[in-house]
């Protein structure tokens, strides 16, 4: 028996004790460098030994959907680590070895849904690289492989990563947990005529060809940055410079709207950075993917990925590029230690993105969006109702569960209102030059809310102004607390007023609405009665072209409003909706809604089996357990 094998069955035992309980990194200096909570979402030990660097090359191959390659990962260790853990899930790693290319001894432990499987490795002798050979599933769950009926060219086949929350893991095998900073580079191998993105630098460069005849495209993030973050696309993907140093890739035929949709991004990134500090990105480019990208928008660093169920051809959706570019602030510089304080980056995010739009479009602009985001804090609350009232904290708990758990409005609009609650309370000017300092300090470091809560008194708030915040009730406890800061729309006052005017029976045409913005509509159509009858639901229709809407946001709250009411002339309109994109945030309420009458089960079950094949894994994941879908089958005719 070689050594090797000896090893690699010490490594089995090891694994067996791997408790999955690891300090998500050191503290920083000060007083408000309090412990950071253990990340239950990842196997590694960090305190033991470290990823702090990923170097891949990599192959997509379209046809048998695998990417393969390979990883060198860099690892610190403490004087007395002899092996490294990492987090896999669906891999299949086929040799590991030193930077020289000996062998070395490894163990995969047992998986668990969700969380995948620790990779033990043996840490070589000399040096302090790893090299892990492996390739992905066709079932990875953060990849997915779009056939080319599924893009707007219709020619070649196209694919991406979503990492977050843990689903890297499923595609690079590191450790994978977003206290755990690693920079990386890449080189990815893609057919002829197609072109590598990702969240990195990369040089303008006509890519090489190896000796496969693959273009060769090469990547390099030089600032560490949780692995969530690590995020690729290929497909026939164009480019277009909006400003110096930002731009919209795209599929040829969607980049020119997509420019002119975004041509205000330089301007919000003038507005955050004069607001937090400056931009440390270098380049802010965003993508617009395939309509089967699961979110509206992710902030991978240099390089947004968006749905292009923004491009509403005026510019009225934007606030989603503004979201995700105030993650350059919150959650790409400062970043949730786990994913139990998923809050610091959505919540802190959202009243960013408030702030930046209020800077371009105005208070009045910034205080719909606002109402909107109570709007949906309120429907939260009340869809996690008493029997998950503990997910209405903001600081959660999701131990042996899986993090996407976690992803409610609670985190994002709570959040944003507990800010501005402070702000109420200190003042903009002093909570603004508090931001600035918090995102200096802790810029590149993770993040928890006891840090926060400690950071806060010691350079915001006295005691009394914590006392008078509720500090400790707003991010531990469950509930809205009553000090709120209320927000107010006047133009949603007068929306109101119209809405009001319906209901007491005047027809549609009567309102006079006038030019709306698409917020006053959606404020609009969801203050709508509950119940409406079949010739007022066809007045609103006729006289408004609600089925016909271009924009996806009005179309998404008309059609609630055509399943609450079981409006039948929608309902082709709503068929199309949900087969031509795979946003979760429309595709999952949209079939939660119908299969939760007798009525509309059969349908959503007829239009999901058609529909799933299309979508993303993050929005199978939702819309299977809604409908009781056996994953990765069919149901039972
Ligand atoms: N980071 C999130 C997306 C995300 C959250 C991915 C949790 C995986 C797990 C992103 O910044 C986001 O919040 N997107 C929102 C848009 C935003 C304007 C609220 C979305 O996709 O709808
Ligand atoms: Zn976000």
């Amino acid at each position: 028996m070689n050594k090797q094998i000896i090893r690699a069955g010490a490594l089995a035992l090891c694994i067996v004790a791997v408790a999955a309980c690891t300090r998500a990194d050191s503290p920083a200096s000060g007083d408000a460098a309090l412990p950071l909570p253990p990340d239950v979402h990842s196997y590694a030990k960090p305190d033991e030994a470290r990823v702090t660097h990923v170097s891949l090359d990599l192959t997509p191959d379209f046809a048998t959907k695998r990417i393969s390659g390979s990883a060198r990962l860099s690892i610190e260790k403490s004087a007395d680590a002899d092996s490294v853990i990492l987090d896999i899930r669906d891999l299949d790693v086929t040799r590991v070895t030193d930077a020289a290319g000996r062998p070395l001894g490894f163990a995969v432990g047992a998986s668990r849904e969700f969380m995948g499987a620790p990779l033990a490795v043996a840490l070589p002798a000399t040096g302090d690289t790893i090299v892990v050979e492996y390739s992905t599933s066709p079932e990875a769950a953060a990849v997915q492989w779009l056939a080319p009926s599924q893009t707007a060219g219709g020619k070649l086949p196209f694919m991406f990563t979503q990492g977050q929350a843990i689903l890297t893991r499923t595609w690079v095998p590191t450790q994978d947990g977003p206290g755990i900073r690693q920079t990386y580079d890449a080189i990815v191998r893609v057919p002829p005529g197609m072109r590598a993105v990702m969240s990195a630098e990369h040089s303008d460069a006509e890519p090489d060809k190896d000796e496969n005849g693959l273009s060769v495209f090469r990547f390099r993030m030089p600032h560490a940055i949780p692995p969530y973050l690590i995020a690729l696309a290929v497909g026939d993907i164009a480019f277009r410079a909006i400003g110096a140093n930002t731009g919209v890739y795209a599929e040829p035929s969607v980049v020119e709207r997509a420019a002119s949709e975004f041509a205000e991004v330089d301007e919000m990134i003038d507005a955050a950075a004069k607001l937090y500090g400056p931009y440390r990105w270098g380049r802010y480019d965003i993508l617009v993917l395939p309509p089967a990208f699961p979110f509206g928008g992710m902030e991978n660093p240099m390089l947004t990925f968006a749905t292009p169920t923004i491009l509403a051809g005026d510019r009225s959706l934007v606030s989603l590029v503004a979201h995700e570019l105030a993650h350059s602030w919150s959650g790409n510089l400062v970043t949730n230690a786990t994913w139990d304080d998923f809050w610091l980056n959505e919540g802190f995010t959202s009243y960013i993105e408030y702030r930046i739009m209020e800077e371009l479009r105005g208070k009045p602009y910034a205080d719909m969006l606002r109402q909107l985001g109570r709007q949906d804090m309120l429907a939260a609350v009340d869809e996690l109702g008493t029997a998950q009232v503990a997910d209405t904290r903001l600081r959660l708990d999701l131990a042996g569960r899986n993090p996407d758990d976690g992803v409610t409005d609670i985190a994002y609009e709570k959040g944003a209102a507990f800010l501005l609650t402070i702000e109420s309370v200190t003042g903009r000017d002093r909570l603004d030059k508090f931001l600035r300092q918090y995102f200096d300090e802790f810029a590149f470091k993770p993040m928890s809310s006891e840090r926060l809560v400690a950071y806060m008194r010691q350079h915001l708030l006295t005691e009394e102004e914590e006392e008078r915040i509720n500090v400790k009730e707003w991010i531990f406890e469950p509930g809205i607390p009553v000090n709120i800061a209320p927000v107010q729309s006047a133009a949603f006052a007068a929306v109101e007023a119209k809405v009001d005017a319906w209901r007491s029976g005047a027809g549609a045409s009567t309102l006079e609405v006038g030019e709306w913005s698409t917020q006053e509509w959606l404020h609009f159509l969801r203050s709508l009665p509950d119940t409406m009858s079949r010739d007022r639901m066809a007045d609103l229709d006729r006289t408004f072209g609600l089925s016909t809407s271009g924009n996806s946001e009005i179309l998404f709250a008309w059609f609630r409003k055509t399943i609450a009411n079981r409006y039948e002339p929608a309902f082709p309109a709503l068929e199309r909706f949900l087969l031509s994109q795979g946003r979760r945030k429309f595709v999952a309420p949209l079939f939660a809604d119908l299969a939760a009458t007798p009525w509309g089960k059969p349908m959503a079950m007829n239009i999901y089996r058609r529909a799933r094949p299309t979508y993303h894994s993050v929005s199978t994941g939702t819309i299977d357990k809604t409908l009781g879908w056996p994953s990765g089958g069919s149901p039972a005719p």
